[in-house]
């Protein structure tokens, strides 16, 4: 099962492969936050440090929000994310 893990303090939390991001945190005491859910409010932004490979591309609309809350360039919405294998999520 694809572990993400929370940097900076290496919490993990456990994703079936394919399964939602969001699903996982609202399952557990994950150290992340969201609002909306629905990919419009931007609270749920993260940067993945490592495995974005790992998490389904996110789409034009996602990307586009994503970059409005960070400069980063691996910037995604949590609540949009689907994990596929492991990676490295720190609050963006
Ligand atoms: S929770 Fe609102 S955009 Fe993700």
């Amino acid at each position: 099962m694809p572990i993400v893990t929370f940097s900076p303090t290496g919490a993990t939390l456990e994703v079936a492969a394919g399964g939602s991001f969001l699903a996982a945190c609202e399952n557990s005491d994950a150290p992340a936050d969201f609002g909306c859910q629905a990919g419009v409010c931007g609270v749920c932004i993260l940067v993945v440090e490592e495995g974005a490979d790992n998490l389904t591309p996110g789409t034009e609309e996602e990307l586009e929000l994503a970059s409005q809350f960070s400069s980063e360039a691996t910037a995604r919405l949590g609540c949009q994310i689907i994990v596929n294998g492991d990676a490295t999520v720190r609050p963006g």
